[in-house]
Order: C-alpha cells, then structure tokens, then sequence
C-alpha cells in the first residue's frame, strides 16, 4: 500500500491525475466509520447522499436534506486526520438558484467538508464555476446521476444510447468536459460502459473517480456497507465485497445475546466493585475518553 501521512488536500488530489497512483474513496456517515477508514490510509471520505438509502431506508436519494447532510458531514470531520472530506449536496440544495447553491455548499464548508460534490452536467456548469469563483472546491458527477432516477426510469446503466439526449454517450461527454471547463477538481463517473468511461478519463484534465464504470478511471468509490457486506442480499455487478460483515455483526450478537440470557455478562470484570470502593472509575462510549 503507498500511502502517507501527509494530508490530502485539493492540490494532491488533483496532482494524482498525472502520478499515476489510483485514487481510493470510499463513503462514510459516521465518526466511528470516519476513524476506521481515515486509520486505514483512504485517500477520502465522501458523505454522499447515499446515506438516504444506507442510513435512513429510503428507496432513493431524492429525500435526503441539506441538514442531513450538513450533520453527517459534521460527524466524519470529527473522525479525520488526513482524508479529504466531500460533502454530497443533496437534491434541491443547489438547483433552485446561484445564491442557493452557495449558501448550501458553504454550510457544508462550515460543518468540515473541505469541498462539495453536485450531479449534472450541462445544467449545473454556471453554478459549479460560481462556486469555484468563491473557493468551494466542487467535484462532479456524470454518468448515472441518482438524482435523476425518474428521469431515467430507475437507476440504469447510461451512456449506450446514440444522439445528444440527456444520458447518451454524447452528451455525458459533453457534460464531463463543461464540468472540466468549470473548474471542479475531479469527477464521478457512475454506471457507464468502461470504453466510455475510459474516454471522459482521456478527455478531461481533473482525476476521474468510477463506481460501476471499469478499470480507466484515475480513482473509485464504493459505498462502505456495500463493499464490507453488510446487507447479504445486495451483490450488484459492480461491486467487490472485500468482507462479510453481516455474518460477523450477526454472530457477534447473537453471542451476546446468549450471554445476557445466561449471565455470562457481565462478569465481576465488567462490574465496578462494591459502595466501598474508593478509586474514581468514567463511564464513556465509542473510544471517546472523557
Ligand atoms: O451518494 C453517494 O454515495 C455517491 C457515490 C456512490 C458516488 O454519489
């Protein structure tokens, strides 16, 4: 593994487009996910607004709110030392208008992301070079836009079609480049061909980052539940489950559970004495020492 410890900013993201070393992230909602996968050497944490069907149980990411991911955001700043940190805009945060957008992707700012991620192409290039002129490093994503699920008609594989209508090969080109042309720093290419995919990474001047679109691209992402297996019926074509977490969390409840049924838990180890014990003992949670 070839990582530092030197924090990843903005600069070394970018600068990897041309060394060579593939860019690695992953997603993370929560402080305890943040510490783990921050120790682990990830080049960055995205809190996307996948955590509308991770962490809430919503069908789509249409639900998720500004707020939502203003707080999660805030919770994986607190669990990072070197990762970068991008906070997913969630649907209507920045379509209504330019001052919207700036104030949604400031807030994200505020709460620790060090820049913001936003679906589109064409339709989001203003908005992206206006969030760029005031210094909020912004990342794109083309390809399958989950965003867009009504008007794909769920969340199909795009880029196959012919001619310049949203999601034909096309026009997701033509979407990458005016990302490019705008100013983001990098951008997700989600559930296309790998030849098209291959195509943008060329294109383009800023690392391209692929879930579900083949082996070209300068770096990948996977959603962290996804590829630790923790739902053990989910295994979608472009996912690689690098640990079978369902069967470990499950067995290690179930021995708990078996434990507190037969007072094998606590133990007198577990237990802080009697009233007479002098010594100043802390309760605290999540390796957080108070
Ligand atoms: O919301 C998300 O997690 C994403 C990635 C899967 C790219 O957008």
């Amino acid at each position: 593994m070839n990582t530092t410890l030197e924090r990843v900013t903005i600069p070394s993201f970018r600068a990897r487009k041309n060394s060579g070393q593939k860019i690695s992230v992953l997603t993370a909602y929560d402080y305890t996910s943040a510490v783990l996968l921050d120790n682990a050497g990830i080049d960055a944490l995205l809190v996307g607004d996948s955590l509308g069907m991770v962490i809430q149980g919503q069908s789509t990411t249409l639900p998720v709110e500004l707020e939502h991911s203003i707080y999660h955001t805030a919770c994986v700043a607190r669990g990072v030392k070197r990762a970068l940190v991008i906070a997913d805009m969630p649907f209507l945060s920045y379509q209504v208008s330019p001052e919207q957008a700036t104030e949604s992707a400031g807030r994200l700012l505020k709460a620790g992301a060090s820049a913001v991620k936003l679906e589109g192409g064409a339709a989001v290039a203003s908005t992206v070079a206006r969030l760029v002129s005031f210094d909020i490093p912004v990342m794109g994503h083309v390809g399958l836009t989950p965003q867009s699920v009504h008007r794909m008609g769920g969340n199909k594989i795009q880029g196959r079609g012919t001619g310049d209508g949203a999601g034909s090969r096309e026009q997701i080109l033509k979407d990458a480049q005016l990302l490019d042309e705008a100013g983001v720093f990098s951008i997700v290419i989600e559930g296309v061909p790998a030849d098209l995919a291959a195509e943008i990474t060329e294109l383009v001047s800023v690392p391209t980052i692929g879930i579900g679109a083949g082996a070209a691209c300068d770096g990948q992402v996977l959603v962290m539940q996804d590829m630790l297996g923790m739902m053990p019926n989910f295994s979608p074509k472009f996912l690689k489950k690098y640990a079978n977490l369902h069967s470990v969390i499950t067995e290690a409840v179930q021995a708990y559970i078996e434990d507190v049924q037969t007072g094998k838990f606590p133990t007198e180890e577990h237990s802080f004495g009697n009233t007479k014990t002098k010594k100043i003992e802390t309760v605290t949670y999540g390796g957080k020492n108070s």
